[in-house]
């Protein structure tokens, strides 16, 4: 069975709280849980993270590959806009990756439009509320198959 990683950065654990007129009401745990099932279904192992530390989230994706993880799904919320560590990371492990964001980046403020992330990613999601997350780990599948 193919290991898939979810990986949720900053404040993503506020999820249902946290802006609903930005990010919905559906919390983390009910995504993590949605993910879960439709990775049974998909033959698929999964596991999910949150961290709400950088560096966390770059020792994350190292082990990712030891675990040998074949793909990861990541949100880096705003570290998206700022880290070059998170990419140096993927960079480093070589596991190909989608970026997920809850919200339509392009839609809202201009700082949210870099991503340090989006030209190395195999494919990115933006403004599809949380349904974002299950259709990358679809598009996972189809990759792994
Ligand atoms: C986000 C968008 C980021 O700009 C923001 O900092 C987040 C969440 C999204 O899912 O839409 O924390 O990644």
């Amino acid at each position: 069975m193919s290991k898939v990683l979810v990986i949720n950065g900053p404040n993503l654990n506020l999820l249902g709280t946290r802006e609903p007129h930005i990010y919905g009401s559906t919390t983390l745990t009910d995504v993590e849980n949605g993910l879960r099932a439709q990775a049974t279904e998909l033959g698929l192992e999964l596991e999910c993270f949150q961290s709400n530390h950088e560096g966390g989230i770059v020792d994350r994706i190292h082990e990712a590959r030891t675990e040998g993880v074949k793909f990861v799904i990541i949100n880096p919320g705003a570290y998206t806009h700022t880290s070059v560590a998170i990419r140096d990371a993927f960079g480093g492990v070589a596991i190909p990756f989608v970026e997920v964001h809850i919200s339509n980046v392009h839609k809202r403020e201009a700082f949210r439009h870099h991503s340090y992330l989006s030209d190395i990613a195999e494919a990115v999601m933006a403004g599809f509320g949380t349904l974002g997350y299950n259709l990358a780990l679809q598009f996972v599948a189809s990759k792994l198959r």
